[in-house]
Formats: structure tokens, C-alpha cells, sequence
């Protein structure tokens, strides 16, 4: 790639292309991030590090870089990039309920309700300070209950604190908005009021959120694959409704955790997603859990659907969303926020293996070597889970098909076997290639 080009021929070749794949013996890559990124990308055989304005194949940036460069750089067919143009459509908490509103609309207009209410996942939110009457209508409408305030940009729970007085949002109000940080300049901050799940599911007393990384590896048409691992991220601190300015009891943020005063590094907060799915099938039966997991499913793929239109699909990008969710007493999925740069921070060994391996199989998709056919429905520990449209499990037997019962390609939180699944797909490849 380089720099100020003209890229002229983008869009028409583009076109022509679409599940060609072509190999590369040596992969230049780029990538300005630290940890388990760096060492998954340093050890792939025969990839090289690109520094400056070196010429790359694969770059694994940061949005800001994107933002800086990506409309001024020509950019050849065979490049891959980690994010797609307009990435915050999904990843920014406003702009994501906005789609969200706008998609379930849109659903009941054209589908009808039942349709449409099968995008009621996402808490009651407004934008501020754009909806503030909006909201004040919906906050009077319901008295006594909780609310978060979440500035639309920031991660890691910075900014953020819960509130039930109308009072509250005045002071914040009166300082425009503005984090101490921005007290002296004239920007307001954006922000969502957000209802405030009330009734987390707890383990052990504490709340949790989950963790989960989708890939999208093209939005024309939309193909999605969910990974096997994730987490859950526990509080510290047992959950209670009396203190609602106590952060460690509300916020299940990792970066928010590690700073509790009796925060032990060696136990962490995290479970491995599955013995958060043994627990639950041990508590409340396979059933109720495998419905659980189907309604996570749906969330990912309406909330993709939501955007698919308005996502500029270049097919140079792929991106490696970070699902929030979190459950509620009566086992129901909450999307909290997708995030476009998950941490990829390990928080202990186990997590850092968990994470390169995750990131690994993010590169095998990918398939800048070009080894796969495209048309597989495994890649390590990634399931594809849509592919312009559902994907049936590959083991789905003839009964199951015969009561047109759809099972669904994807195992979040089963177990992960993808050295051996791997072994067996690029087994192949490598014959052919020798012969
Ligand atoms: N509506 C909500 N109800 C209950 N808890 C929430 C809600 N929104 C956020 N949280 C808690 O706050 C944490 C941070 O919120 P999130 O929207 O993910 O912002 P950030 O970008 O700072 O991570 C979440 O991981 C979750 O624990
Ligand atoms: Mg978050």
C-alpha cells in the first residue's frame, strides 16, 4: 500500500472479484498494537513485520489510524485491513441503538410485529442531548427505576454512573456534559441514558457480563462466523440496588475491576465461557440453556443485519467484533455494546493463550496464504453462522432436517478442538499442493 494514490480502479474491480483467492508465500504485515496481537503476527511462518511507511499486505490498526489514512491511501485488491470504514455505525453506543430502532422499525413495517419484537434486546436508550425531552417523557413515565449514563465514545467504563433523580442529570447537565478532562472546552459530550438492568444474573451474589468475538468477513454479502471462547467478567463486589455509585459492584469492566482495593490477581474475574455453560446446564437444564445461547445467536445476527445496508463493504476489511451481554435473572440476553477494538490485553496466562489462539484462527479466516476453498463452515474455533443467510450445523442428522427443526452452526462455550479441526482442513490443501 501507498500512500496519497489515487485509488481510481477500487469500486469497478471490486466488483469483479469476490471468493478469489490467492495465496502469498510472504505476508508483510503491519500492526502498531501490543501484546497477544504482536506475538501471534511475529510467529506466523513466513510473515515479516513491516515498520513506517513500509509496503504491507495485512494491517492490524486502530481506528484512528483508519481514520487518519484510510481515505487517502490507495490501497491494492489483495490487502486486508482489521476494521471496516465506517466500523461505528455498530461500535459507537449511540449510533448502534440508532440502527437498532431504525432496523426493528423498518422489521415491523415490511415483516410485521412478531418479527420485529424479536430485536427487543437492547435496553431502553436515548441519545443525549439530542433526545432529552425524548427521554425525561420515558423517565417520569416510570418512577423509582435506575438509569446509566454512558458517554457514546469511551471504553473500559470510563464516564459512566447510574442515577434514579432526574436531579442528577441536571448537574450534569449545567457542566454541558463535560468530563473533567473537557471542562474548559465548548464541545459537549455525547452520552446515552440507558435503563439499567435491574435483575443481572448472579453467580456467587456478583453480576457478570460475557464476552464474545464475532468476525465478519464481508457485509455484501453478509458472512459472519462466532468463535467457540469467551468470558464472562465478574464484579468484585456482591450486586445490590442500595449503592448505586459503587462502580466495582456495577460495572463488570476488567479495566474497572483490576483497581479494586481487594481485587486478587492471582483468582482474576473471569470464567472461561465454558464452565459459564456447564454452570448453567447443570442449573437450569440443556434446554433452557440451548435457548439462551439461540437467543444470543439472534442478537449478533440482527444486530450485523441492522447495519448491513449502511456499512461501507470494502472487501479489503474484516473486523473481529467484541460482543458486551449481559444476562438476566429470567435468562435473557442483554446486547450491551459491540466494542471495535476488544482488549487484547491478556488478564493471565490462561487468557493470553485464549487470545492467541482466538486471533490465530482470526488470521485462518482470513486466508491471506490462501489455503482454504471458501466455502468451509469451520476454521479452527470459528463456526460460520451466516453466510447470506443461516447456516445448518455440518453433523445436523436427517431427523432433525426431516422436522425442518434448524440447528444452527454455532458453539459458543462447547469445547474448542481446533488444533485437530485445523489439521484436518489445511491436510488436504497441503497434498495438493505437493502433488
Ligand atoms: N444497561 C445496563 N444495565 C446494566 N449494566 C450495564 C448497562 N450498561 C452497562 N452496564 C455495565 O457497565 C459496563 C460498561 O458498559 P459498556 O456499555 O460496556 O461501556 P464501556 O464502553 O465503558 O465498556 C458493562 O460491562 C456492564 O457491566
Ligand atoms: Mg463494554
Amino acid at each position: 500500500m501507498s500512500k496519497n494514490k489515487t485509488s481510481g480502479h477500487k469500486a469497478s474491480s471490486d466488483a469483479v472479484r469476490s471468493e478469489e483467492r490467492v495465496g502469498r508465500a510472504c505476508v508483510r504485515y503491519k500492526c502498531v498494537l501490543p501484546n497477544s496481537i504482536q506475538s501471534v503476527l511475529r510467529q506466523r511462518p513466513g510473515w515479516a513485520e513491516v515498520k513506517d511507511d513500509g509496503e504491507w499486505d495485512l494491517n492490524w490498526c486502530d481506528v484512528g489510524w483508519l481514520r487518519e489514512n484510510y481515505d487517502h491511501s490507495y490501497m491494492e485488491e489483495h490487502v486486508r485491513i482489521n476494521h471496516f470504514r465506517n466500523h461505528y455505525e455498530l461500535t459507537r453506543k449511540n449510533l448502534m441503538v440508532k440502527n437498532l430502532k431504525r432496523y426493528k422499525k423498518l422489521l415491523e413495517r415490511e415483516v410485521g410485529p412478531m418479527e420485529a419484537s424479536r430485536c427487543s434486546f437492547f435496553p431502553c436508550t436515548f441519545a443525549l442531548p439530542s433526545e432529552y425531552h425524548l427521554f425525561v417523557e420515558e423517565f417520569k413515565r416510570c418512577p423509582g427505576s435506575t438509569w446509566i449514563m454512558k458517554p457514546v465514545a469511551k471504553s473500559q467504563g470510563k464516564g459512566i454512573f447510574l442515577f434514579r433523580k432526574l436531579k442528577d442529570i441536571m448537574d450534569w447537565k449545567k457542566d454541558g456534559g463535560r468530563s473533567e478532562e473537557q471542562k474548559d472546552s465548548t464541545q459537549v459530550e455525547n452520552y446515552v441514558a440507558q435503563r439499567y438492568i435491574e435483575n443481572p444474573y448472579l453467580i456467587n451474589g456478583r453480576k457478570f457480563d460475557l464476552r464474545v468475538y464475532v468476525l465478519v468477513s464481508s457485509y455484501a454479502p453478509l458472512k459472519a462466523w462466532l468463535y467457540r471462547d469467551g468470558f464472562a467478567r465478574f464484579s468484585n463486589t456482591r450486586f445490590s440496588l442500595n449503592s448505586i455509585d459503587d462502580k466495582y459492584m456495577h460495572l463488570t469492566n476488567v479495566a474497572v475491576q483490576k483497581t479494586a482495593p481487594d481485587y486478587d490477581p492471582e483468582k482474576g474475574c473471569k470464567w472461561q465461557m465454558q464452565q459459564l455453560r456447564r454452570y448453567l446446564t447443570a442449573k437450569h437444564g440443556r434446554e433452557a440453556v440451548e435457548t439462551l445461547f439461540a437467543e444470543m445467536d439472534n442478537i449478533f445476527v440482527r444486530s450485523l443485519q441492522s447495519v448491513q445496508k449502511i456499512i461501507i463493504n470494502d472487501k479489503r476489511c474484516f473486523e473481529l467484533y467484541g460482543y458486551d451481554i449481559l444476562l438476566d435473572q429470567d435468562l435473557k440476553p442483554w446486547l450491551i455494546e459491540v466494542n471495535a477494538s476488544p482488549s487484547y490485553t491478556p488478564s493471565g496466562q490462561e487468557d493470553y493463550e485464549m487470545k492467541c489462539r482466538l486471533l490465530e484462527d482470526t488470521l485462518n479466516v482470513v486466508d491471506m496464504e490462501g489455503r482454504l476453498t471458501g466455502k468451509e463452515k469451520r476454521v479452527g474455533g470459528f463456526d460460520l453462522m451466516w453466510n447470506d443467510g443461516p447456516v445448518c450445523r455440518e453433523d445436523a442428522n436427517l431427523e432433525t432436517l426431516a422436522s425442518s427443526c434448524f440447528t444452527a452452526n454455532t458453539h459458543l462455550g462447547c469445547v474448542n478442538d481446533r488444533e485437530r479441526q485445523l489439521r484436518r482442513l489445511m491436510k488436504p490443501l497441503l497434498c495438493q499442493k505437493r502433488m
